[in-house]
Formats: structure tokens, C-alpha cells, sequence
């Protein structure tokens, strides 16, 4: 697997090429190396490589029209504009290029092009000629300078027997270039331990206390970090998430075993990012048997459990502290005293519900330090990740 492909999000436009017949193995390689890939066809792409062949390799229903009532209703094209990571055409032709550099959204392509906030990358396929046209070449400089990237064609033989430059990048070689761009190196050098998940507060034997925290967005920043060249530990409460490969894991139940695994190794790290969602609880006694349900009440007993924030920003030798506070009304306020009662650094303000921050696939958040406060918009976990590595990267 490619590091920095597992979990991405890869948008897949294929436009009216030869060189379409080579977009299944694109697939099939961006598959391999870990990403989820769905294809979007234009009209002269179907013309070249069949939607079943391209649903069959992705293993996604094809999009192909913007105005498909049910298509919309499964997935809207501006659902699927935030849901990429990147989108990457390939093939892409000389028409689809003018009609990106006019600002067209005359199709479901060029209209995600527009609504996406991902970055887009265009592997070019034309004829040698039509490549070398000073209008394509104007049209290339035009969508540079708009931070559009390029995976430029390679020279050889045409299937219209030409040579010459025009022939779409290999398949393997697209994947490679692919992958490079989640790769910044913004935090080459720095160490970066990290906490996720839920805790499990033991009742009895068999029952805990705990709550809805999936661990998404703690393995999504570990994965940013490790993209942008960081060493990255992360300490993780239980979760049914992959093993993030190049990051250490160490696996914890409690909020007290959490404490004890940060304490241990935080001096040696540069930044603490507690994403964790940590009990501030735990049972006084915990039942060596099985609670039973004899009386028609009961009560437990609940005493604090350690703040393992608290606890590191009292060391000397102190990292960079990122906090995180979950809230359901008076969100900003209340990460604002958190910030400063913890002794943080940052905190990042999330406000959990509505399907959004706790076990769902998207957050939107205010970051906030001791002059400052920035907003980022909904978003996928790993989208945002990568803006909250690039800002604590800055900061
Ligand atoms: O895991 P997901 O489903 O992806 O959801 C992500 C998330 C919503 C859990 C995450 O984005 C988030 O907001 N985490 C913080 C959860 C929270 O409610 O924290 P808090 O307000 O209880 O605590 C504030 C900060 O102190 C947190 O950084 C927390 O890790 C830390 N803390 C809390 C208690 C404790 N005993 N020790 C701590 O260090």
C-alpha cells in the first residue's frame, strides 16, 4: 500500500480518449494502493471504455449526468465535489482543458471541478499536434497559474501513428504522482503524539461507560501528520479503525491507562494533539461481578479521572499543546475557557450533533488560539486534517 493513498478519496474524471481504456487500471492501481475511487464519464468516454467495466473495477455506480434525478438523490454532485480528496482526470482532453480554463460547467466533470475545494490534476492524452497548438499550450499556462496540477504526457508512438508528445502518463506513474500530493513535508523533522478515540470506564466484568467518539478524526490527523513528515505516535482508546501503517499505535481502554501512556512518552515529542474523547469519570468501585438487576434503582458512584491536558501543560519541558473540546451549545465561550484553564496552545472548538464531529465522516470547526480564531467549513475528517496539520505546521 502507498502511505499516503490509504483512505483518500479519489475522484476520477475520464474523458473522450484512446487513452480512456488505460483509466481501469488507474483504478484498479489507486485501489490497491489503499484509496476509494469513484469514476465520473463524460458522453465521449463511454464512447471508449464502458460504464460497467469502469463501476466494475471502482466498485461504485458510474456518475455521468449532472441532471439524474436518482444519481442526485444517492449522492449530489456537490456531496461528491466535498467528498474528494483530490480529483484527477485521466485521460483528459484538449477540449475538457479549454472548457476547465473558461470556467465551464457544462457537465457533472468540469461542474465538481468548479464546486470542489480538493485540488485537481489532469493527466493530458491528444494527438501529438493538437498537444503542441499554441492554443493548448496557452490553455496549460492558463491552468497552471490557477494551481491546476499536471501529470504531462509522455513522447512515443500515437494510436493515430503519429509520434511524438501527447500520450497519456502510465497508470503506475499517474498513482505515484497521486500520491505525492498529499505528501507536504511541512512537519519534516518534528514529533507528534497524538490521542483518539473513546475511553471504556468499567462498570462490572461485563459493562463500561463511554461515548459515540469513532477515533476518525484522531487517525485522520495522525495520518495528515505523517504526510507532512512528521514522526507520529499515537496513543488510541478502542476503535474499529485499520492500523495506520508508519505511525506507532499504542492501544489503551481507560481514561487512567490514556493518562499513563501519555505521561510516559509526551516529553519527548514536540506537539501533543489530545483528540481523544476522554472520560472525565470513572466508577469508584468497580463490581468484580456482574451488576444485577434486582432493585428497581441503583447508583454508581463516579470519581474524576485524571486531565491528562492539565497534566502536560504543567511539565517543564512542554510541547506544543492542541486540544480539542466536543461541545452541543455555547460552543466558541466554552472552548475559549478550556484553552485557557488547560493551559493550551490551540483548541480546536467542534460542535458534535446533527450527524456532524462524533462517529460521522465529516466536521466542521472554529481553531482558536490566544489572538485569533478561524473557522473551516464542513468537510471530510482527512480534508480536514490536512487544514489543521498545515495551520499547526504555521503556527
Ligand atoms: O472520534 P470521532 O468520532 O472522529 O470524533 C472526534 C471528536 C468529536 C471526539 C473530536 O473531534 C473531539 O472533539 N475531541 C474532544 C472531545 C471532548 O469532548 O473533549 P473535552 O471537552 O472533554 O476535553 C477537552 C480536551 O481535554 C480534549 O482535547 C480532551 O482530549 C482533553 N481531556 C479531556 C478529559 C481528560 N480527562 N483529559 C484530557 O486531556
Amino acid at each position: 500500500m502507498t502511505p499516503s493513498l490509504i483512505h483518500k478519496h479519489i475522484l476520477l474524471g475520464v474523458t473522450g480518449s484512446i487513452a480512456a481504456y488505460k483509466s481501469a487500471d488507474i483504478v484498479r492501481r489507486l485501489r490497491e494502493a489503499g484509496a476509494i475511487v469513484r469514476v465520473i464519464m463524460t458522453e465521449n468516454a463511454k464512447r471508449f471504455i464502458t460504464p460497467l467495466t469502469m463501476q466494475a473495477v471502482s466498485g461504485h455506480p458510474i456518475h455521468e449526468d449532472l441532471f439524474d434525478v436518482r444519481a442526485e438523490a444517492a449522492m449530489g454532485h456537490i456531496e461528491l465535489a466535498r467528498w474528494a480528496d483530490v480529483i484527477v482526470v485521466a485521460p483528459a482532453t484538449a477540449d475538457f482543458m479549454a472548457r476547465l480554463a473558461n470556467g465551464n460547467a457544462n457537465d457533472l466533470l468540469t461542474t465538481l471541478c468548479l464546486a470542489t475545494r480538493a485540488p485537481i490534476a489532469l493527466a493530458p492524452a491528444m494527438n501529438q499536434a493538437m498537444w503542441q497548438h499554441v492554443l493548448t499550450q496557452d490553455t496549460l499556462q492558463v491552468l497552471k497559474q490557477k494551481g491546476i496540477y499536471f501529470f504531462e504526457p509522455d513522447e512515443g508512438s500515437q494510436a493515430c501513428g503519429d509520434v511524438g508528445p501527447g500520450r497519456m502518463m502510465e497508470p503506475v506513474e499517474i498513482v505515484k504522482k497521486v500520491s505525492q500530493l498529499f505528501v507536504t513535508g511541512m512537519l519534516a523533522g518534528k514529533k507528534i503524539l497524538i490521542t483518539a478515540g473513546p475511553t471504556h470506564e468499567a462498570i462490572d466484568p461485563v459493562r463500561y461507560m463511554t461515548n459515540a467518539s469513532s477515533g476518525k478524526m484522531g487517525y485522520a490527523l495522525a495520518q495528515a501528520a505523517f504526510e507532512a513528515g512528521a514522526e507520529v505516535s499515537l496513543i488510541s482508546g478502542p476503535v474499529h479503525l485499520a492500523v495506520l501503517p508508519h505511525v506507532t499505535c499504542f492501544s489503551v481502554v481507560s481514561a487512567q491507562e490514556m493518562y499513563a501512556a501519555v505521561m510516559k512518552i509526551v516529553t519527548h515529542y514536540d506537539i501533543f494533539l489530545a483528540v481523544a474523547a476522554v472520560a472525565d469519570y470513572r466508577c469508584q468501585h468497580v463490581l468484580k461481578q456482574k451488576l444485577h438487576k434486582e432493585e428497581e434503582q441503583t447508583q454508581l458512584q463516579l470519581e474524576r479521572n485524571p486531565d491528562i491536558i492539565t497534566a502536560v501543560g504543567k511539565l517543564t519541558k512542554r510541547p506544543l499543546i492542541v486540544g480539542f473540546a466536543a461541545e452541543t451549545e455555547d460552543v466558541i465561550p466554552r472552548a475559549k475557557q478550556k484553552r485557557k484553564q488547560k493551559n493550551m496552545d490551540l483548541i480546536v472548538a467542534n460542535c458534535v450533533g446533527e450527524g456532524m464531529g462524533m462517529n460521522s465522516d465529516d466536521n466542521e470547526v472554529t481553531v482558536i488560539g490566544a489572538n485569533f480564531e478561524k473557522m473551516l467549513p464542513r468537510m471530510s475528517k482527512q480534508q480536514l486534517a490536512r487544514a489543521l496539520i498545515e495551520m499547526i505546521a504555521k503556527f
